[in-house]
């Protein structure tokens, strides 16, 4: 069932991500125009973007647990993780909360998006809150674990050798009947306004899509514990991603390839004005034509998931006939061998802001190798 639900649902979350990506694209161009005097005009811009800002954070929860959610991760240490990410855990439980920490000395390495990670963390820290009803003791530990048994930590969790990562409560627990719906989108105890029920479809995915599990039970003592269980990653460093040279010489040209004519034109519209002369073709085979009549580009902006070639095959092959031609990847949607792939470029997810665009653009330009 988790699987049909996943497919629709991926499948609708792409298209509302190409939707917001044009509402927050031109929000954020009319924000610069607005006279700073006409309040009206302020106040609605604001609910504009604050609205849709909610839309696409629904949205890459949805992504998240059809596991189309792009993933970028990195070998850390989830303690590091945690440690990191207190102050936000403390501030998001409250006053009335004691927060206690219990990490594991000596804890294996795991390969995680640490974005996503934190993201699945605050959804499980703001459950426990709303459980005890903004008062009481909550528990983050981690720890190794090994299992010779599949399913046996965690549903559909493999044998093997894996960090957890979990959340007690003291709060009121999860009703019996329940435990076997709290994963569903939309499932929700807490009223309309209150709950979407998305915050642990998002986790349940985002698990899932790391090769990882997630677990609830009810304690004894009264409250829940939720675990999530990480692979254990080996190895010590990640492999670096190839030079891309700076490109030196030409116009600030940029060749922008989007096979989405509404987000193609807010493309051209936030990149015009941030200075930018931009160039717009809507497949991956027509850029390559241009770009090998001799057309003079400062960078590459393409979309990876596009009918045809790919936007990661068009940069693989830009590195290889134009290596000096830096490229930056856009995308909202993952597909786990596009991933693997993607690694070695600069990525910036959709929807992107006009600040996220320009920095990466200018990371790509400016840098001394185009890969901060
Ligand atoms: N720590 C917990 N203790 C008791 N019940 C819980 C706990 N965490 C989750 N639940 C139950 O699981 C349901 C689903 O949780 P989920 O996070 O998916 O959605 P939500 O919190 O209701 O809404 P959203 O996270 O989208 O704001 C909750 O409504 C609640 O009934
Ligand atoms: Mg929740």
């Amino acid at each position: 069932k988790m699987e049909a639900v996943g497919k629709l649902t991926g499948g609708i979350a792409h298209d509302f991500n190409n939707l917001l990506q044009v509402v927050l694209g031109y929000v954020d161009l009319l924000d610069g125009r607005i006279d700073a005097n006409d309040r009206p005009a302020r106040r609605a811009i604001e609910a504009i973007g604050a609205a849709a800002n909610r839309g696409a954070t629904l949205t890459q929860q949805l992504l998240a647990f059809a596991r189309k959610q792009e993933l970028r991760d990195r070998l850390l240490n989830l303690n590091t993780l945690v440690s990191d990410f207190s102050p936000i855990i403390q501030r998001n439980l409250g006053g009335e909360v004691t927060l206690k920490r219990t990490l594991a000395d000596d804890l294996w390495n795991s390969r995680i998006d640490p974005v996503q990670a934190e993201m699945a963390l605050l959804n499980l820290v703001s459950n426990a809150h709303d459980a005890m009803d903004g008062a009481g003791h909550v528990t983050i530990a981690t720890e190794n674990v090994v299992t010779d048994s599949d399913g046996a930590l965690a549903p559909g969790l493999e044998a093997g050798e894996y960090v957890s990562l979990s959340v007690t409560d003291s709060g009121r627990g999860i009703e019996e009947e329940n435990l076997d719906k709290i994963f569903d989108p939309f499932f929700s105890t807490k009223g309309v306004g209150k709950g979407t029920g998305l915050g642990l479809s998002m986790v349940y995915g985002f698990m899932r899509q790391s090769g990882g599990g997630v677990a609830a039970e009810n304690l004894a003592e009264g409250g829940a514990r939720f675990t999530l269980y990480f692979p254990r990653a080996r190895g010590m460093v990640d492999a670096k991603p190839g030079p891309v040279l700076r490109n030196v010489g030409g116009g600030e040209t940029i060749l922008m390839v989007e096979d989405q004519p509404q987000v193609a034109e807010l493309g051209r519209a936030m990149l015009e004005d941030l200075g930018y002369t931009v160039e717009h073709v809507d497949n991956a085979a027509r850029a390559l034509e241009v770009l090998r009549g001799g057309g003079q580009f400062a960078l590459v902006f393409t979309d990876i998931v596009m009918p045809g070639m790919t936007g990661v095959a068009l940069a693989q092959t830009i590195r290889r006939e134009f290596p000096n031609l830096p490229v930056l990847l856009t995308t909202g949607y993952s597909d786990r061998a596009l991933d693997e792939d993607s690694r070695a470029f600069e990525l910036v997810r959709k929807p992107y802001r006009r600040a996220d665009l320009s920095s990466r653009i200018k990371t790509l330009l400016d840098g001394p190798n185009g890969i901060a």
